[in-house]
């Protein structure tokens, strides 16, 4: 089947959430791909430029006007505390939910957010990592591609064998989702998403739930990745080492809106206070914090 002709709806449009956590085991962690246009099939990376984006539930907002552009092939970092919106940032990013405003353009060209998956190769990481548990890895890996006829039995089986391989993880095929440790379960996610061959990855705190080394690990293989297939690579996190370390901009979000975006050297030298909050902040500093200070013990009550 010609990948070019077909109109692919993606399992990840199949996603259910309820406030960011999927209900069905089989949903989230999936990579979201879908077809794309003649003529941009060979690119990679593309530019992806965020404007007036707004999203709010029961007239709450929880994004308010998000601007923000990444450059082709570039890692972009969006990082904040919890619940300052990332996830929903991304949800709408990728067309699982409609923003109440707001422009998504990717390569200068103004896009219905839903199209942004439907004619670009996207890929998408989500924080659990959740895995088709009654699939080997392996099958977890070769998924979309097989769902959808889109290549031949054996070289889809070299695809997953070379994907999983550049995530650490050759010769996996074989095992359950089940047997594998949180740090695994987040590499063969990745490497499902690679397996689409993606223009545009983006990854929902790829760290969280890992242990400092994992961590490093999953940084080197986001890094490694992005030299070699040269997707535009958007991560949100709330790991300032993971920003600082692989980032080549940031983008500070908190509480729905970006406070400041630049390389690491530009983030660490702003001069908004919550912005310094939020780098330099330690548990260790919690105690003299709260009581020297007791005003600027939690970011609420900065200014
Ligand atoms: N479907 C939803 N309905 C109502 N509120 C939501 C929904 N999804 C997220 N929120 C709220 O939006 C805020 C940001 O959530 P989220 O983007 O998940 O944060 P994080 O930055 O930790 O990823 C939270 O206050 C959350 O409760
Ligand atoms: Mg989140």
């Amino acid at each position: 089947m010609n990948v070019r002709e077909e109109n692919i709806t993606g399992f990840g449009q199949d996603a259910v959430f309820d406030g960011g956590q999927a209900k069905t085991e089989t949903t989230e962690g999936n990579a979201v791909l879908h077809s794309h246009v003649p003529g941009v099939a060979e690119r990679r990376g593309v530019r992806l430029q965020v404007r007036g984006l707004r999203k709010g539930y029961n007239g709450h907002e929880v994004l308010k006007g998000i601007d923000f552009e990444v450059n082709a092939g570039e890692i972009f970092v969006i990082m904040g505390p919890s619940g300052c919106g990332k996830t929903v940032l991304l949800r709408q990013l990728i067309g699982l939910e409609t923003p109440d405003k707001g422009e998504i353009l990717v390569e200068g060209q103004l896009l219905q957010p839903p199209e942004l998956t439907t004619r670009y190769r996207v890929a998408m990481v989500f924080q659990s990592g959740a895995l088709l548990t009654s699939l080997t890895v392996g099958q977890n890996v070769g998924f979309y591609l097989a769902e959808h006829h889109l290549k031949p039995p054996k070289e889809i089986a070299e695809i997953v064998s070379r994907d999983l391989e550049s995530v650490g993880l050759k010769g996996t095929e074989k095992e359950m989702p089940d047997e594998l440790s949180g740090g695994m379960t987040k590499r063969v996610a990745i490497a499902r998403a690679l397996a689409v061959e993606p223009q545009l990855i983006f990854y929902d705190e790829p760290t969280s739930g890992l242990d400092p080394v994992s961590s490093v690990e999953i940084a080197k293989d986001i890094v490694k990745l992005n030299e070699r297939i040269q997707a535009t690579s958007v991560i949100v996190s709330h790991d300032r080492d993971l920003a600082f370390g692989i980032a080549d901009r940031i983008a500070v979000l908190e509480d729905g809106r970006i406070l400041a975006i630049g390389t690491p050297g530009e983030i660490k030298r702003n001069a908004n206070p919550i912005v310094q909050y939020f780098l330099n902040a330690t548990i260790a500093q919690m105690r003299t914090l709260a009581r020297s200070h007791p005003q600027s013990a939690t970011t609420e009550s900065l200014p």
